[in-house]
């Protein structure tokens, strides 16, 4: 308490030193190239923010500020004190991912404000202005008569004109971020949507509204407001309640990326550019190409629970291992091998046992045939969101697969919330996000690296803990079979992915399968590993599908690399199609990545981005003469030629379908 007074003289008397208070204000950020200028103004006591591009509104003056529980709201009779600008720009270079290097360069201004009377509490507002969007925060310091505050709402409009066309999914639901989009005008939406909330906006320039550096808060929804602008709807916990919070705290960054095209959009780098460099090494950390006794399961063959079917046997766990050893696949997941998936595994989520195995499954037997064949194994714990009966053994769980010399983990939270001491929470509410966070650190503890399914949503945090690989948290390839429709996978660069890396589970050839028939083609399938980043790629299928069915096309799955040097997209309409290259990392080859919706569609791709005076061999993975998803899903047709920068590639995408090249350096 003391040592919080003290602070507090000194910050106060730092605060109030040299200017007057302003009681109104109008203050401009722009960006480093000054097409962007984030406009904000303190007037009657409250403040407000708007975004321009090229002198067009994209955010019309939208107010800020903070309803709390049990205290005055932090939005009125406030003053500016004091404001502080800086400029910055630094290079970067990323463990993994998407990019080796990336930019950070950005224009700030904080405006530290007072309430003119009753508490005279104070706080912070922070705002970037980059070149491709506007971020800001509030930063509440601990005050000797406000050190901790209940958040009973956050007031944070973003006013976008609301004839733009929206894509969104729902929030609130059972199956929390696995959900088709849907494109609609703003004034329609009814219900709360998830972020990323990618919009088409009237003037042409395209937003996508999120947030960055997610810590013990509530994740970011948004609907639209009694003033029809779209705002904040920060997740709830079963109180009603948003967060409770002691201070100081910062909120997560409200972000607004801004681009002139859609494709442009999918390369921003403002979320990871938000959070902080890790504070150690991470030089464990390697991103993973892994198969898994998985999709077996979906199709009926195995069972996750024990039996005659049952798949995570030691058999059939050291079958896949030396199939991995012959694909040259260094991982291996094992879903299924512990106590707990019979009967309705659903129902077991308050018992499920993380630490004993399934008796027809040896742990320490596998995992160290795993280890003399090199091949890692991916450890698997389905919590179906018991968060109390996972922390319960988490920490031994992990040891023990540390033990073992397991590194990775996928944990799952397949329910349709988080049940803790009996309470029923989101698994995007405070309780949800410190979960997920506790799990991450405890794995960073034993060196382990995540796989996250039905996680929190990505807000960059993978920049300070580089041992989140990937998170699942859309609709994956396990919706195949009637609920994934063509369009989806032309969605997601768009939208879902600007959060960063998704483990979509790809590379099925067995997509005419009576149980699971998918809406793809065979060469789509290869496609994603180039359009849908993820730290850990799965190749999802059988062995016997990769060696006996379709091993050509299998070769570039066992080709493409995971981490990228650099990424360029080509072409790209939300919904309609996308096209990406990306130069693996550490190489000086090249990957092209397209996928199409339900109709075709033909590209024509120019390599300049290949090195000049140099010939690669380009190896084509495309549809072959009518493939469609529905009735000629296998068509393939490989081709193999050489190409320089000069050459163009003609390719034609069928009916949902796609294609990859990998650009050999010669
Ligand atoms: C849902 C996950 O997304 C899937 O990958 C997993 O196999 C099941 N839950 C069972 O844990
Ligand atoms: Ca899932």
């Amino acid at each position: 308490m003391c040592y919080i007074k003290v602070m507090f003289k000194r910050f106060f008397a730092w605060l109030f030193g040299r200017k007057k208070p302003v009681l109104e204000y109008n203050g401009e950020l722009p960006s480093p190239n000054n097409r962007i200028v984030c406009k904000l103004s303190l007037k009657k006591g409250q403040v407000y923010y708007s975004v321009f591009k090229d002198g067009k509104v994209l955010v019309r003056d939208s107010h800020l500020g903070i309803n709390l529980r049990g205290d005055e709201p932090l939005y009125n009779g406030l003053m500016l004190v004091r404001t502080m600008t800086k400029s910055h720009d630094e290079t970067w270079e990323t463990k993994w991912g998407e990019e080796k290097y990336i930019q950070n360069k950005y224009n700030e201004i904080a405006l530290y404000l007072s309430e003119t009377g009753g508490k005279k509490r104070l706080f912070t507002l922070r705002f970037r202005s980059f070149d491709d969007g506007v971020a800001f925060r509030y930063e509440i310091p601990p005050q000797p008569e406000f050190q901790r505050l209940v958040v009973a709402d956050e007031i944070t409009e973003f006013n976008v004109d609301f004839n733009g066309y929206a894509w969104h999914i729902p929030a609130y639901q059972p199956d929390r971020y696995e959900y088709n989009y849907n494109r609609s005008p703003i004034y329609e939406l009814e219900h709360s949507v998830h972020t990323p909330l990618t919009i088409e906006t009237p003037v042409g320039y395209l937003l996508s509204i999120h947030e960055a550096a997610l810590y013990n808060y509530g994740s970011m929804t948004l609907k639209l407001n009694q003033n029809h602008s779209l705002a904040a709807d920060i997740t709830p916990l079963s109180d009603g309640a948003k967060a409770y919070v002691e201070l100081p705290f910062n909120t997560p960054w409200r972000v607004i990326m801004v681009a002139d095209n859609p494709i442009e959009l999918t390369t921003n780098r403002m979320i990871l550019n938000l959070n902080d460099p890790p504070k150690d090494e991470f030089d464990w950390v390697k991103p993973l190409k892994f198969m898994g006794i998985w999709w077996a399961m979906y199709v009926g063959e195995y069972t996750w629970a024990e039996g005659e079917r049952h798949g995570a046997t030691t058999r059939h766990t050291k079958e896949y291992i030396d199939a991995c050893e012959r694909l040259g696949i260094e991982g291996l997941l094992v879903e299924g091998w512990n106590n707990g998936w019979n009967g309705d595994w659903l129902q077991n989520g308050p018992t499920n046992d993380f630490i004993h195995p399934a008796p027809d499954f040896d742990l320490e037997e596998v995992a160290e045939y795993a280890h003399e064949r090199h091949v890692e194994l991916v450890g698997h714990h389905e919590t179906v969101g018991y968060i109390d009966n996972y922390e319960n053994q988490m920490e031994e769980a992990y040891k023990k697969y540390a033990d073992n010399n397991i590194h990775y983990v996928k944990p799952g939270y397949a329910g349709a919330w988080m049940s803790v001491q009996g309470r029923r929470e989101y698994h995007h509410s405070q309780v949800g996000v410190l979960h997920y966070q506790r799990a991450l650190e405890l794995a960073a503890k034993y060196h382990i690296m995540l796989d996250v399914h039905e996680p929190i949503k990505g807000t960059g945090i993978e920049r300070t803990w580089p041992n989140l690989m990937t998170r699942e948290g859309a609709r994956g390839q396990e919706y195949e079979g009637g609920a994934l429709f063509p369009s989806h996978a032309t969605i997601l660069p768009f939208t879902r992915l600007l959060s960063g890396g998704m483990d979509y589970t790809s590379g099925i050839f067995d997509v005419t399968n009576s149980v699971k028939r998918m809406a793809t083609t065979i060469s789509k399938q290869l496609a994603y590993y180039v359009t849908i980043f993820s730290g850990m790629q799965m190749a999802a299928d059988r062995p016997r599908f990769y060696e006996e069915v379709q091993p050509q096309a299998f070769k570039f799955i066992h080709d493409v690399p995971v981490s990228w040097e650099r990424t360029v997209p080509l072409l790209g309409q939300i919904g309609q199609f996308y096209v990406v290259a990306r130069q693996g990392r550490d190489t000086e080859d090249w990957y092209i990545g397209g996928v199409t919706n339900e109709d075709a569609h033909r590209v024509r791709l120019n390599l300049d981005f290949l090195l000049p005076d140099t010939i690669y061999q380009a190896e084509i993975y495309r549809d072959g003469e009518n493939a469609h998803y529905r009735e000629n899903q296998l068509a393939i047709t490989i081709e193999s030629r050489k190409v320089g920068r000069m050459d163009y590639l003609d390719i034609w995408m069928a009916p949902g379908g796609g294609f990859a090249v990998r650009l050999k350096k010669l």
